[in-house]
């Protein structure tokens, strides 16, 4: 991954091809892909200055609220030589998802729902869990999965209008992070790349 004027790059792992429209360009004659931080909330947390990004070439991650794959195909990039579990409740996004996985052979896309990682815990270690699920039960979701899997860092992407629209973003973050018994090393407001969310990091001292 590079930055230069304030815009990440991937090196592309299936050169020549897009995934969502992003710009490919060349440095040095290697094919990157443009990361659009408005697309996605890992590219948001970097440009906001996120000091603990713990992926590397051979990290196993486990993703959480996949979609059609647009962080998923960076994270694919850079974990070049991992698995990346890709888990995804919704039919529809998982028939682009299941088409991504067929030229970028280490997603592993999984037709499940998050609130029961019983149904996909023959995937085994993780290094990295990752979840985006915007659901008014998100923190309950990510405790039941940190619990299963035992990742050594999490990445919790926080919707608080998913939870309670009548009270203040950094109330429902306050009020949250007391039904979990551990506590984040790096908290960042997406602000203004993505409205009314929060990008939480935890380690778990593995
Ligand atoms: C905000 S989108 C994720 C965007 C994606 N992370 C990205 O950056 O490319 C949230 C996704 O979570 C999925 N989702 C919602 N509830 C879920 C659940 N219980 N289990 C798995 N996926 C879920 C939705 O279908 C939706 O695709």
């Amino acid at each position: 991954m590079i930055i230069r004027e304030n815009k990440i790059y991937t090196k592309n792992l299936v050169p020549g091809s897009n995934v969502y429209g992003e710009r490919l360009i060349k440095i040095d004659g290697i094919e990157y892909r443009e990361w659009d931080p408005y697309r996605s909330k890992l590219a948001a947390a970097i440009l906001k200055g996120l000091k603990n990004f713990k992926f590397k070439n051979n990290s196993s991650v486990l993703y959480l609220g996949a979609s059609t794959g647009t962080t998923i195909s960076h994270i694919s990039d850079i974990c070049y030589e991992a698995e990346i579990y890709a888990v995804e409740i919704s039919k529809r996004s998982m028939l682009q998802l299941v088409e991504l996985a067929k030229v970028r052979k280490n997603i592993i896309p999984i037709l499940a729902d998050a609130n029961h990682p019983m149904d996909y815990q023959d995937i085994g270690k993780i290094d990295i869990l990752y979840q985006d699920i915007a659901q008014p039960n998100q923190i309950e979701i990510f405790d039941k999965n940190v619990n299963m899997f035992k990742p050594t860092y999490a990445y919790l992407c926080l919707k608080t209008q998913s939870i309670d629209v009548s009270v203040s973003p950094s109330k429902i973050l306050e009020r949250e992070l007391l039904k979990i018994p551990y506590r984040p090393i790096e908290i960042i407001d997406l602000n203004p790349y993505d409205k009314h969310h929060y990008f939480l990091v935890f380690h778990f001292y593995q």
